[in-house]
């Protein structure tokens, strides 16, 4: 056996293994081994100290009419360098991030294919490993068709798994919590409940994946820069626990048109002993470029409430007419008779604007404002929505004065129905509009079947409208949210104005199906927040739906509701609940009042994917902190140290808890609020229901409040 050092890296050579590399990350923790088999087929390993995280797996790449890349390979040569910065993102959790990794790219020639090339990258940082492929451009090979990625993750035993169906066109499923080889994806919670789905089949799983091993490693395997490649779900081999990956198909089977240079997306393996450290990786925002957008001056994180849940519990309709046969253009909207529900009317969204500036929230967004809704779901169809034409009963005019001189921006909003073609081609159209009524933020929707026919939400032609959609509305100053994407992978650092998405089972479930079970919220950010913000539309207040003679509830107590606006991470928060229950609770609405949606700081307290959550937050520029507590189904108690906070400064916290009867299910709209003197001494005890939380506000104390209030005691 060889062993030799060489810039810190080791190269070997074993008997099956003809080449191998080593390299460690900045603090040594982890550790990539890249190897050859005797077929000539890359191999890569993954290490945390002694504990295997990855073994090893093969990585290729299959290519339609053209042989592949994945084996008959040697080494053309390798490069190592280790890179250590720091960046500012415009917005986010914390104020600067640390880009620091040691990175081997490995450049492995076909000599029996005219030394045909292909490059894999790697990038090992302290709490994660990414890698891609690179196509270089070469002689005889420039478009490429690929059909298959062989990419392996494999892993070492039977890990818990926190899973959701693989599935080409949603995410908006609940989570199972299952072993590696009990996985049924086609039995998944809530699989009946998704009305467009492509499942891929019983052992598919989509990414971020989160698994815990017996011996306490937690892994995330995701990929980061989606770009101009079709999104990855994960194929589980039940025997042998080795995942590997599968991308999503076009329309006509193939899964990318590609031409050299270019590369594939990062793949991304996050790994601790620590579940803390899965959610405060930088790893998947570090490989993704740079904010593409030179002015970023007009980006803001912000806070909204809206015409939206009104329609989620049936209190109003996004239609304008009980008609249900529209073709877009023909009608002569002032001649038809409106069914009196419409909720997108001038007069309640002049109501939105009221609360919204008397409470300090930034927007209003308004769904339902424009002709179309009759019959916009279902039926495949090409022409739904124009983007320009409201209804009678919106007077956008009106609307746009009386919105400025209450310093309130209203929030378009951007239906597809999943006719994608359509949207394209009235983009320009619609921002034009936008811009002239003075919008300057949208939410966009994928309802439905994707057009072009036979595409998926997931693909690559999808993927490639969703980037050129946040790219346009850079150019156009325009904020982005969009709905029924595909999953994040941190491409907001690159369009910073595309501020959030929702990719996921969101609160609105709770109103209209089986719901998110308690322990939902203690899973997303394990799962798909790793990828990015989530507009999770918490804030539900009136948490019981029979007053809207509905069977269904939130299930949470409503003190979770506030604490999911520090847990579940966003730029963009909604109020989601009807003004008018705010109204009835005001109290419990000033934490929503000021709670921050930008952060210098973030300390994660506690964290158990799938059983509580306990995270503490500073907001940008101030010496204030905003605490979320959440439990899953099990009551808990929850205690931490305030040692965060400056030195010899006295704060108030104000806590909103669970009252001693809440209880999600029996009891979830009680609740209490106290106020207390802090300091970086205090340590808080808090009692959390069943799928119950807290929410605490933390700011410097006045010399008023100093005299008045009574310092922090632990209670029982
Ligand atoms: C699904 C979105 O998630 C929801 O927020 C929206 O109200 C409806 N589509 C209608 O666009
Ligand atoms: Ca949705």
């Amino acid at each position: 056996m060889l062993n030799l050092h060489l810039n810190q890296t080791l190269l070997f050579c074993f008997q099956n293994l003809v080449f191998g590399q080593k390299i460690e990350s900045p603090n040594k923790k982890l550790s990539l081994t890249f190897a050859m088999n005797a077929d000539g087929e890359p191999t890569y390993r993954l290490n945390l100290g002694e504990k295997t995280v990855i073994r090893e797996s093969r990585l290729g790449i299959e290519l339609k009419d053209k042989p592949a890349f994945t084996k008959g390979f040697s080494i053309f040569k390798t490069d190592t360098i280790t890179v250590n910065q720091t960046w500012k993102p415009i917005w986010g959790e914390v104020k600067e991030i640390r880009n620091n990794y040691k990175e081997l790219a490995v450049t492995l020639q076909q000599n029996s294919l005219s030394d045909r090339k292909l490059l894999i990258r790697f990038r090992l940082f302290d709490d994660g490993l990414g890698f891609r492929y690179e196509f270089l451009e070469q002689k005889d090979f420039q478009y490429f068709i690929i059909s298959d990625e062989k990419t392996e993750f494999n892993l070492t035993a039977d890990h818990k798994t926190f899973w959701i169906p693989g599935d080409y066109d949603t995410n908006e499923y609940a989570y199972s919590t299952s072993k590696l080889s009990e996985i049924d994806a086609l039995k998944g919670k809530s699989v009946q409940e998704i009305g467009t789905k492509s499942v891929i089949g019983a052992n598919f799983v989509q990414t971020p994946l989160m698994l815990k091993t017996d011996e306490n490693l937690y892994i995330n395997i995701h990929e980061a820069a989606l770009v101009n490649y079709p999104a990855m779900h994960l194929k589980v081999n039940q025997q042998n626990f080795s995942l590997s990956s599968q991308l999503t198909p076009d329309a006509v089977g193939n899964k990318a048109f590609l031409q050299a240079p270019c590369k594939s997306p990062w793949r991304t393996i996050l790994a601790s002993n620590k579940a803390a450290d899965i959610l405060t990786s930088k790893v998947i925002l570090n490989l993704n470029e740079p904010s593409k957008i030179k002015d970023e001056s007009w980006i803001k994180p912000q806070k909204m409430v809206g015409i939206w849940w009104d329609m989620h519990v049936n209190t109003a309709t996004w239609n304008y007419a009980d008609i249900n046969n529209v073709q877009l253009g023909s009608i002569d909207w002032k001649a038809v008779k409106p069914s009196g529900k419409h909720g997108a009317t001038t007069e309640r969204t002049m109501k939105y604007i009221d609360f919204a500036s008397k409470h300090g929230i930034d927007g209003v967004l308004v769904e339902g404002w424009n002709v179309g809704w009759e019959d916009w779901a279902g039926n495949w169809k090409e022409e739904v929505f124009d983007f320009v034409t409201p209804y009678p009963d919106f007077d956008v005019e009106k609307l746009q004065k009386y919105a400025a001189s209450k310093n309130v921006k209203i929030v378009m909003h951007h239906e597809t129905s999943g006719s994608v073609t359509n949207y394209e081609r009235r983009m320009d159209e619609a921002f034009r509009f936008m811009k002239k009524y003075g919008y300057d933020a949208v939410k966009t929707g994928y309802v439905g079947r994707i057009i072009p026919r036979g595409e998926f939400h997931d693909g690559q032609w999808m993927v490639n409208h969703y980037v050129h959609v946040a790219n346009k509305m850079a150019q156009n100053q325009i904020m982005l949210d969009a709905h029924e994407p595909v999953r994040p992978t941190g491409l907001h650092r690159t369009y910073p104005n595309w501020l959030a998405c929702e990719a996921a089972r969101g609160n609105e479930f709770n109103a209209w199906s089986s719901g998110n079970p308690p322990e939902h919220e203690t899973i997303l950010p394990f799962t798909r927040l790793v990828g990015g913000p989530m507009d999770y539309t918490p804030g539900i207040f009136q948490i019981k739906l029979d007053v809207y003679g509905k069977k269904e509830q939130v299930h949470t107590t409503l003190a979770k509701q506030l604490a999911l606006y520090v847990t579940m991470y966003s730029p963009l928060q909604m109020a989601a609940d009807l003004f008018e229950n705010y109204e009835k609770k005001l109290d419990a609405f000033q934490f929503i009042k000021d709670v921050a949606v930008d952060w210098d700081d973030t300390k994660i307290l506690e964290a158990e994917p799938g059983d509580y959550i306990t995270i503490a937050r500073q907001a940008k520029s101030k010496d204030e902190w905003y605490i979320g507590a959440i439990t899953d189904e099990n009551a808990r108690i929850s205690e931490f140290s305030l040692n965060f906070l400056k030195e010899n400064a006295k704060y108030v916290a104000t806590i909103y808890a669970d009252a001693p009867d809440s209880h999600w299910e029996k009891n979830p709209m009680t609740y209490q609020i106290q106020s207390f003197l802090v300091d970086n001494k205090t340590a808080l005890k808090l009692n959390l229901a069943s799928s119950g939380g807290a929410a605490i506000s933390i700011k410097p104390a006045t010399a008023d409040q100093l005299k008045t209030l009574k310092a922090y005691k632990k209670g029982k």
